[in-house]
């Protein structure tokens, strides 16, 4: 007969088509550790209530010890009659330990229970998360390092603006992910509640300890509220918000790394253990994992836009629509952990094409702000060396010139203003230099962030 834990007051089972609709114990057999973890600082607690002798408390726990090796040694499964992870840990446990098994229930209910599992699985994957993006920091640091120095096209519209240090646009990657890092930590410590002991909803007559759970159960406090507790799932949206974050921002990385890797820029070569060829076409190799990334964002952001629907119109307090908070959760989790090592492993592999990038550093007139900064410096108001600059990347372009080619006459003749003494600004690494200002490309300010960002990752 199937494991069910409301019997009592039916006649019959549930229909299949109901049974089918409600079991969702496929996908949250992941909480099981974590239900087993809460199993025991319940059974605890309800030792100190006088509601378990000392004796039962220890075949209790023993018993919990025993269910758990035989979980994570595969000889325990869930089947599909029982409904959920709950109902198949209480088989367990009835299995094991008889009549006894039976008075764990007292004082608490699925709701509480759920809530609190759902708590202890992120918090445990968030930091999981927090070290594959680490990980993915300490790759992108180690590039900025190895090619420290190596200007390159500094982009706006995708196209070219002004030089950059290559090591500047890498740590504009970092920069994203340890906001990422600092977010999770931030939620982590507003999801550090227990709602064990809320019980259904309205808290419990037997004299439970919430606190002595929470703090058993790493919590930082308990809830303060029976009802907001078993409703809640503020801290799955937050969750799920800070995944999507780090999906767009793995995304923009990865949409980069396509166009880098792409013919057009041939910034940079992947090696070949982090890219993919073709079936027909046997030149090819394709980054695959960028674009994976890039793609992976899109579940990500859904997974959040689908809880917060989910969420908005129910009333207090548990309602069944809340199990539909775990695949979305289990997934963004489970879709972080496999693309940020492939994206890790991608960025420490490559190999930066350092002559290409410098060689592309000043083309599209890209120090032509400088020059008319130049001019700025020497009195002319910006906005007639904005004018003057305009005409001579219009006539350089008519003349298919660049820059460095132009004769003294030829720039005396678009503008008096142009006396051959500009040239020293026209280079690249005179408009690095000069962006020394806090924040700024220059090599010296770029330095400074790499061991700041350093110092950050070793701390972590
Ligand atoms: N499986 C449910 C969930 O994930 C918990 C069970 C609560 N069920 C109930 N009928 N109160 O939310």
């Amino acid at each position: 007969a199937p494991t069910r834990l409301w019997g009592g007051r039916f006649e019959g089972g549930p229909s299949d088509a109901l049974a089918r609709l409600s079991v969702s114990v496929q996908f949250d057999w992941r909480l099981a550790p974590y239900d087993l973890l809460g199993s025991r600082a319940h059974a605890r607690v309800l030792n100190r209530a006088g509601l378990l002798t000392d004796d039962e408390l220890a075949r209790m726990l023993g018993a919990l010890d025993d269910l758990e090796a035989a979980c994570r040694a595969g000889e325990f499964r869930p089947t599909v009659a029982d409904e959920d992870v709950h109902t198949a840990l209480e088989r367990g446990l009835l299995e094991r330990l008889g009549h006894l098994g039976g008075k764990l229930r007292a004082g608490r209910s699925r709701n509480d229970q759920v809530a609190t599992d759902l708590r202890l699985y992120l918090r445990d994957h968030a930091r999981q998360i927090v070290s594959r993006l680490v990980e993915l920091e300490t790759a992108l640091i180690a590039q900025a390092e190895h090619n420290l120095g190596v200007a390159a096209p500094g982009m706006t519209h995708l196209q070219h603006a002004q030089p950059v240090l290559f090591s500047h646009q890498l740590l504009a990657h970092v920069q994203p992910i340890t906001r990422d890092i600092d977010r999770l930590r931030d939620w982590d410590r507003r999801a550090s509640v227990s709602p064990l002991g809320s019980g259904a909803l309205a808290g419990s007559s037997l004299p439970l300890d919430p606190q002595a759970t929470a703090a058993e159960l790493g919590f930082d406090a308990a809830a303060p509220n029976s009802m907001d507790a078993v409703s809640d799932r503020d801290f799955v949206a937050e969750f799920l918000f800070a995944a999507a974050l780090i999906g767009v921002h793995l995304s923009r990385l990865g949409e980069e790394i396509v166009l880098w890797a792409s013919q057009e820029f041939r910034w940079i070569e992947m090696d070949d253990t982090y890219a993919t060829g073709s079936s027909i076409m046997p030149q090819k190799k394709n980054p695959d994992v960028a674009e994976l990334a890039r793609g992976k964002a899109g579940r990500l952001i859904g997974h959040l836009v689908g809880l917060l629907t989910t969420l908005k119109g129910l009333p207090l307090t548990y309602n069944r629509d809340l199990q539909e908070d775990k695949e979305g959760a289990f997934d963004a989790v489970e879709t972080l952990l496999l693309v940020l090592p492939a994206m890790s492993g991608l960025i420490a592999t490559m190999r930066v094409n350092t002559e290409r990038l410098e060689a592309l550093a000043p083309e599209g007139f890209a120090l032509a702000t400088d020059l008319a900064e130049l001019l700025v410096r020497r009195g002319v108001a910006f906005r007639d060396a904005h004018e003057v600059v305009g005409h001579l990347v219009v006539w350089c372009q008519v003349n298919d010139k660049d820059f460095g080619d132009l004769t003294d006459d030829e720039l005396a003749k678009v503008s008096p203003h142009l006396t051959p003494d500009v040239r020293e600004v026209l280079n690249v690494a005179g408009a690095l230099a000069s962006r020394k200002a806090y924040g700024g490309t220059a090599p010296d300010r770029v330095r400074e962030q790499l061991a700041t960002l350093r110092g950050q990752v070793d701390e972590h």
